[in-house]
């Protein structure tokens, strides 16, 4: 199925948005699903490494590139920067940064995609400086960037919180010892790309482990850059003076990936997912495991099915290796189908339950008690107007949909089309009943 062209910043979405007016997805639930599908490259290393561009004025070629809004944003985000981007062939990009035109990630496009803060660590690492709006709370919780910021400041960085900007400047940056108090992904990346160019080793404790961290530091290591550990509680960074250019391909998205075993689980007859890489799903696969749903591994596919008998299993997000919060709203969609009851506790961000209310309309029997939804199934599920209120949330309205009776409208799809590649085309392949509409 090619569902997918020549990729840049200017890329039209699946059904170009025009201002003012939101798509919606309309789902007739009851289908079942039949076929192959193809995992993406996952968005959470195509952002990182993209921003890592910026750590050289050699061209770098990114293949596997999803073709989701965030990337178009970020592409858009080095574009102000003053880089050239050229699509190159089916999710390719060539990317360079030969001169910067700016040191400023405006708020216009920060407060559509917080990882823009990720271009905080290059632009301090290589030029000195960097001008980069706050991105503010979110939909999920407040997600403050404290831990980039202390990190860069420890490096020698001078930073300063100016009319919602965070300015920042600096001779070369330095190498210092950093243990994390919590883990963060974003701030370890921020961290490992600052260090690849600064005086001296920098040791990250505490680091976050998930494998989009690795990919990472497999591009920058094939830029030159000298990095041990990643993947590991503690990375050690030797700096460099420069970085070369380097050709790299983005692994494959854990999370959308993930996204379709639930729907197998939920409404699979033979559903097989192609280009995954199933060791970094393996929490995920473990938690599915044990609630009955038959999962076949083969090499870099993975094949699921419908349970027969789909048993309630609590779960605990946690950061990698533990089972990632950003499957945790599409595995409540599927505990609604459950027997019995399950205790879903989100450790990570602290209103990552948007979701309950828009399930609960659906007929879910959820009821949040602090960081824990208790929920009851199985329970009949009805089609509903819903609305997406982020990324994920709107995954497991979508899940949901699949098995509700009758027709379900999801509004504001916008925030589906962060992080999904062209999900109605995906199910609609498999026989899904799914429409995007005005
Ligand atoms: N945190 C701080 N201070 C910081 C940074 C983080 O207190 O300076 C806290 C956060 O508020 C949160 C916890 O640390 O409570 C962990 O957040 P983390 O920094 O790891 O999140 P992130 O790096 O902003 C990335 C993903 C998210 C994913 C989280 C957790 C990217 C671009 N984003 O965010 O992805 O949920 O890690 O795994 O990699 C998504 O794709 O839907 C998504 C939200």
């Amino acid at each position: 199925m090619k569902v997918w062209g020549k990729y840049s910043s200017t890329t039209p979405d699946h059904g170009a948005i025009i201002p003012g007016i939101v798509d919606k997805l309309k789902i007739t639930g009851g289908a079942r699903l039949n076929g192959t599908v193809q995992i993406g490259g996952a968005k959470n290393a195509a952002l990182p490494a993209l921003a890592a561009v910026l750590l050289t004025d050699k061209p770098v070629e990114l293949q596997n590139l999803p073709g989701v809004r965030d990337v178009r944003t970020m592409l858009r985000v080095l574009e102000q920067l003053g880089a050239s981007v050229r699509p190159v062939e089916d999710r390719c990009s060539g990317v360079h940064v030969k001169r910067l035109a700016s040191f400023e990630a405006p708020y216009d496009l920060v407060k559509t995609m917080r990882a823009s803060v990720l271009v905080l660590g290059p632009l301090l690492a290589r030029y000195g400086r960097a001008r980069v709006s706050l991105p503010g709370g979110c939909a999920i919780g407040e997600r403050p960037i404290n831990l980039h910021l202390d990190g860069l400041r420890q490096m020698g960085a001078e930073v300063s919180l100016e009319h919602g900007y965070v300015e920042a400047s600096s001779q070369r940056l330095r190498g210092i010892h950093f243990n994390f108090p919590i883990k963060s992904v974003t701030a370890t990346e921020n961290l490992m790309m600052a260090a690849t160019l600064a005086e001296g080793t920098t040791v990250l404790g505490n680091a976050a482990q998930e494998p989009e961290i690795r990919d990472l530091a497999e591009m920058l290591i094939s830029m030159g850059a000298q990095i041990e550990g990643a993947g590991k509680d503690e990375i050690t960074i030797t700096g460099v003076t420069e970085l070369g250019g380097t050709s790299h391909e983005v692994i494959p998205d854990r999370i959308e990936a993930g996204t379709y075993l639930v729907a197998g689980a939920l409404a699979g007859e033979a559903l097989e997912l192609v280009g995954c890489r199933p060791d970094d799903l393996e929490p995920v696969l473990q938690q599915l495991r044990q609630t009955g749903v038959p999962i076949v591994v083969e090499g870099k596919s993975i094949r699921v099915e419908k349970a027969q008998h789909l048993e309630a299993r609590d779960l605990r997000t946690a950061p990698h290796p533990g089972f990632p919060t950003d499957m945790q709203a599409q595995y409540m969609a599927l505990m609604t189908q459950a027997q019995g009851t399950s205790l879903i506790t989100e450790t990570i961000f602290e209103r990552r339950f948007m979701h309950v209310g828009e399930l609960q309309r659906m007929g879910a029997d959820i009821r949040i008690d602090g960081h824990t939804s208790v929920v009851v199934g199985p329970g009949r599920l009805t089609g509903a107007q819903v609305m997406a209120t982020d990324l994920r949330a709107s995954a497991s309205l979508v899940l949901a949909a699949l098995v509700a009776d009758g027709v379900t409208v999801l509004d504001r799809v916008y925030h589906l089309d962060r992080g999904y590649e062209f999900m109605e085309k995906k199910l609609c392949a498999l026989g899904a009943q799914v429409e995007r509409i005005r």
